[in-house]
């Protein structure tokens, strides 16, 4: 009898007359999308609730709309949701629903993208931490029944939430999107459909679906039933980007569904933006071909306590500040290019489509120097020890982020002796006895202290901060602490340090909260306290660039991360999170502050770096000799965009890798650029970039822009390699050297071009050299 019922309710969900009443529809027509039958343009702005505190969910929606924009699109943070395996949390600041209602009650659309993997800097992606208390654990993969089951469930419960707002059921959801550039992961078709399955499974049954990937590479697998969109950044190329994809969907609507506004900031480097003019160029271009986009991001926000990522190889971790140099800044401030987007999308709307007035912005407030005059420090509030025999990470003791403590005794010996780890994620200080006498970067991929003779057993206290986990690519399995052991090296002799005791550090304020400040002066690794009061509350930037390296709380409210060598220098601080009267604040501090006053600025510093030579790839003195070196491969390439693909006359062997541009398409510009380099090795396929490392470039623009040479391994097409490009402009030959890390078999190599616009320092003449020895520098 029940299942006859549920029968009939089945099929009146299905008949289209019943869903009419219910709601409206949207899908795919003729190169066009449809909405209840008619063309319908979408203008989206990507928002992320967990980067604006709920209290500002509206005045950023409301800004997208006046900027002209029809439709917000959002990811869903599985890690945020779901933060213990099993314990959902859908309430207050991650009350995705409820932000979901907002965008509706503003009469806009939303594009949902669940997941399970988002990429978007934040921490691994989105996935949760504690999946890596498997060993073995694989993402983004069928190969692991654990991860599928997972997702599942995560996608079950944001179904719960989300799926009875598709339009169908009378919502707002036009657009569900399945996992999230795959193609630039992998191409098992499998686990794509098993994906999608499990977003209709989780009741996105009505919604039309969709998958993104990039024009290069979203035909490596197909997807039944979804629709593609591709994404790419400010300045592109309209025409070629969607070339191959109208020859392959000759019949699709065309959609960039992230059309990259700016980009995201590295600690240690310089603050990234995109032109106005640039990035409105290829706006207007697809507003002239009727091409549905959505803007990544059009409100980028704060990627606030641990939640930033880190891409890799090599490991760089982003900045807390997600401004993304985008249209609306961090502080919901509106920019240049807000005007830029709304006097361009003005004259596209759709019919029946208005303007919204812009709302005002929020008011800002300074606040005057005040000191943290109580300490606490790191080595006098230890929590309570855990005993191993061997090392482990961090997630081995049930910790998601922060600090973690190893101790153990080393031995004495008359030799002089060295500390190796194995590896080292992210950042350390080594202690002998409480005396700091090493840091470690896993940037510069440091792994080595050397210690002096020891008389008597000694105390070694190996300090590590996490910088996010990486977040893309294939280094994604990122554990942290200390994954794998700590040796000491006597000569020749390895010996593993055994028998630790470990301390952890998390990141939630109630840890804080318990050290036991004093006003006595604090040495090393500290915690500082201070308090502030203020008449009036608003929006502030707060000045930390007295203080090194750390983590701040604000009334109890996790504000990110801080590091000295920028480019921020500021934290953004949302007033609804200070208060009339008495405020608190924490910093955490791994090195000693210059100067223990903090200060609230009316305007955030994105862009102050202390550069760190250490991270250049050219030391002084260093000149590339290629003048003994016999070249594998020499040629020029063909004009024009796109990857270029060069197949050696024989393989060649080797484990150091020089590539070297002779001369310029089209011009005498002595400029070089390269947006991706792949090395193909004997099965035709692109070889892992995991090991790699830049040990030469003979000039790279790393003040002006982000341009450094390991941008050609990045795994980013839109990112490239610039030889200086400020200033006077080094001449020809421009050269990079890659250490591949082990001796390699190659058949080829191909060259991916700068995607935008420009054509400034694309190459023409190069040649090409493997060694397996160094070459001499
Ligand atoms: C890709 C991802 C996004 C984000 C951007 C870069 O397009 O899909 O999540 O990481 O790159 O900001
Ligand atoms: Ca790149």
């Amino acid at each position: 009898m029940k299942k006859a019922i549920l029968l009939v309710l089945i099929l009146l969900q299905l008949s289209p007359i019943f869903s009419q009443q219910r709601g409206q529809n949207f899908g795919l027509g003729n190169k066009e999308f449809l909405l209840n039958g008619k063309p319908y343009l979408i203008r989206a702005a990507e928002l992320h609730y967990p980067r604006i505190p709920r209290e500002y969910w509206e005045h950023r929606i409301q800004l997208s709309k006046a900027m002209g924009m029809n439709t917000i699109c959002i990811y869903l943070f599985w890690n945020l949701h779901e933060q213990q395996p099993d314990v959902y949390d859908f309430s207050g600041q991650n009350d995705v629903a409820e932000f979901v209602r907002l965008v509706q009650k503003n009469g806009m659309y939303c594009i949902v993208r669940p997941g399970p993997y988002v990429c978007a800097e934040w921490d691994m992606g989105g996935l949760p931490w504690w999946l890596l208390k498997k060993k073995d654990v694989q993402v983004r993969s069928l190969a692991d029944p654990y991860f599928v089951d997972r997702t599942k469930k995560f996608l079950a419960a944001a179904g719960k939430q989300l799926a009875p707002y598709q339009i169908q059921n009378g919502g707002n959801i036009i657009m569900v999107q399945v996992e999230n550039e795959y193609a630039s992961f992998g191409s098992d078709q499998a686990y794509m459909e098993t994906v999608r399955d499990a977003v209709i499974e989780a009741g996105f049954d009505k919604v039309q679906l969709f998958r993104c990937d990039w024009s290069s590479n979203f035909n490596k697998y197909k997807l039944d039933g979804v629709a593609t969109t591709l994404n790419f950044g400010a300045g592109s190329n309209i025409d070629n980007q969607f070339k191959s994809f109208q020859e392959i969907y000759p019949t699709s609507p065309l959609m960039c569904s992230e059309y990259w506004t700016g980009w995201f900031d590295h600690w240690g480097k310089p603050h990234e933006t995109r032109s106005v003019n640039s990035f409105i160029g290829s706006l207007k271009d697809m507003m002239d071909r009727r091409i549905s986009f959505s803007l990544y991001m059009a409100h980028g926000g704060t990627s606030f306590g641990q939640w930033g990522g880190a891409n890799a190889p090599p490991y760089s971790a982003m900045a807390t500040s997600y401004d993304y140099n985008a249209p609306i800044g961090e502080q919901g401030n509106i920019t240049e290019k807000f005007w830029a987007v709304r006097n361009l999308l003005k004259n596209y709307l759709n019919e029946g489509e208005v303007l919204s007035e812009v709302p005002a912005e929020k008011a800002v407030i300074g606040i005057p120097t005040f000191e943290l005059k109580e300490a606490a420090a790191l080595f006098e509030n230890l929590p309570a020890p855990k005993k191993v025999e061997r090392i482990q990470p961090m997630e081995d003791f049930d910790q998601g982020w922060g600090r973690i403590l190893y101790r153990t005794t080393i031995q004495p010996s008359a030799a002089k002796r060295k500390i190796v780890i194995t590896e080292l994620h992210d950042w350390a200080t080594v202690f002998l006895y409480g005396k700091a006498i090493g840091k470690l970067d896993r940037r510069r991929g440091d792994n080595t202290v050397e210690i002096p003779i020891l008389k008597e057993p000694t105390r070694l206290d190996i300090l590590v901060e996490a910088t996010g986990r990486v977040n893309y690519g294939k280094a994604i399995i990122d554990r942290k602490g200390i994954t794998e052991k700590v040796e000491i090296v006597d000569g020749d002799r390895n010996i593993e340090l055994k028998n630790w005791e470990v301390y952890n550090f998390p990141v939630d304020y109630s840890f804080q909260k318990k050290a036991r400040f004093t006003t006595k002066a604090a040495n090393g690794p500290a915690w500082y306290r201070g308090t502030f009061q203020l008449q009036e509350t608003g929006d502030t930037f707060l000045d930390v660039s007295t203080w090194g390296k750390g983590m701040v709380w604000l009334n109890g409210h996790n504000l990110g991360r801080f590091w000295k060598i920028g480019p921020q220098q500021t934290l953004f601080v949302p007033g609804v999170w200070l208060k009339k009267g008495n405020n608190e604040l924490v910093i955490l501090d791994l090195e000693e502050p210059l100067g223990r006053t903090v200060k609230g600025l009316k305007q955030p510093i994105l862009d102050k770096i202390n550069p760190d030579a250490s991270l250049a790839h050219r030391k002084a003195g260093q000149n590339l000799d290629l003048s003994k070196e016999t070249a594998v491969a020499t040629g020029e390439f063909p004009s024009g965009d796109g990857w270029k693909d060069v197949v050696f006359e024989q393989t060649a062997t080797g484990r150091y890798f020089c590539f070297e541009a002779l001369s310029a398409q089209g011009s005498n510009d002595p400029l070089t650029t390269v947006a991706e380099m792949e090395l193909i090795g004997l099965d035709g396929k692109p070889i892992s970039a995991l090991k790699w490392k830049v040990v030469y470039a003979d000039s790279e623009e790393t003040t002006a822009s982000n341009s450094s040479a390991d941008k050609v391994f990045d795994q980013q097409e839109s990112t490239f390699w610039q030889s200086q490009s400020s200033g006077a402009k080094p001449a020809h030959p421009h050269q990079f050297v890659l250490d591949l890390g082990e001796s390699t078999v190659l058949k080829g190599f191909r060259y991916l071009p700068r995607s935008d616009k420009k054509t400034a320092g694309m190459v023409k003449g190069y040649r090409i050299f493997l060694k397996a020895t160094p070459f001499k520098l």
